[in-house]
């Protein structure tokens, strides 16, 4: 299997599945090899004036396209499963972009034989600067994988991890965005709080959140090394990092990622 040359339908485009169809057709993926399935039809027209691609029930999506991107939310799967599942042909390939479900959950649902990857990509993927980490589920080959990499590529940055960090990486980078929005938000308050404009506040603190990111991926330096650069002794830095510390920030982050991957797990038996 090779990227471009096979039809992709996107069944459910909703938030994620209409990332994905945009960063598809911005890498050059031909509008003919694109489909996507929706439930409401204000929802399936949106998307065919948006995108130009074929939106098609699910059952003619299943027929159709050798790729299966499944995105609709977990809670959904089950339902759409039973739709679809008897009805899937051999030798097509199922993608699932949903948080929290095993790969099992759809083999389960699925013909004997028929491979499954499972991905988790993040919002960024909007401006190609996603996280994705792709696993192999059931039946899922080398091939697989690396088609599903081809996909998600051109969104940004692919990894594979064993399906058992799925639920992790979902805590991490798939919620992730979300909590460096509410650090950014809180700080632009705190500059408010010290007298400054809110749109000055907003501007330092997204433009320190950018290069902050960009060293912290281009440097190759440990985040502590760079924080200890800009931490000089009794200076400014180190009050506010006691603070910091005071009110628990670290513990924090690591009891709200542990909560994250706990109810990523909960989905999963709800889904059932
Ligand atoms: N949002 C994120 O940041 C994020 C990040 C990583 C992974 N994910 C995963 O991506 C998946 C989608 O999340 P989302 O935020 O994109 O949700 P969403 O916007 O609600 O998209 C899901 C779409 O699926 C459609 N749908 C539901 N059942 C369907 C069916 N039987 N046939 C056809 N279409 C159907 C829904 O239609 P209606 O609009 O008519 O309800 C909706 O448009 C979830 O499993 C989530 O875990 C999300």
């Amino acid at each position: 299997m090779s990227a471009g040359v096979h039809t992709v339908a996107v069944i459910g485009a909703g938030k994620i599945g209409e990332l994905m169809l945009s960063g598809l057709l911005r890498s050059g993926w031909p509008v003919d090899r694109l489909l996507a399935t929706a439930r409401r039809p204000a929802r399936a027209e949106e998307l065919a004036a948006r995108y130009g691609v074929r939106v098609v029930d699910n059952l003619t999506a299943v027929d159709e396209a050798e790729v299966l991107a499944v995105s609709v939310k977990p809670q959904d799967a089950a339902a759409l499963l039973d739709e679809i599942g008897p009805k899937v042909p051999p030798g097509k390939l199922l993608i699932s972009l949903c948080a929290g479900l095993p790969s099992s959950f759809f083999s389960r649902r699925l013909p004997e034989g028929t491979p499954v990857v499972r991905v988790m990509t993040n919002t960024p993927a909007l401006v190609d600067q996603a996280m994705t980490a792709i696993s192999a589920g059931a039946y899922a080959t080398g091939e697989h994988l690396a088609l599903a990499e081809e996909m998600f590529k051109p969104l940004g940055a692919t990894i594979r991890v064993p399906e058992t960090q799925q639920d992790a990486v979902t805590a991490l980078s798939g919620s992730g965005p979300a909590y460096f929005y509410l650090l950014v938000e809180a700080m632009t308050d705190a500059g408010i709080l010290l007298g400054l404009p809110r749109q000055v506040a907003h501007d330092l603190i997204v433009q320190t959140a950018i290069g902050s990111a960009v060293m912290l991926r281009d440097s190759g330096e440990h985040p502590v090394k760079l924080r200890e650069a800009v931490t000089s002794p009794a200076g400014t830095t180190i009050s506010a990092i006691r603070e910091l510390e005071n009110h628990g920030v670290r513990a924090a982050l690591l009891a709200a990622l542990e909560a994250a991957r706990d109810r990523a797990r909960e989905l999963a038996t709800q889904a059932e």
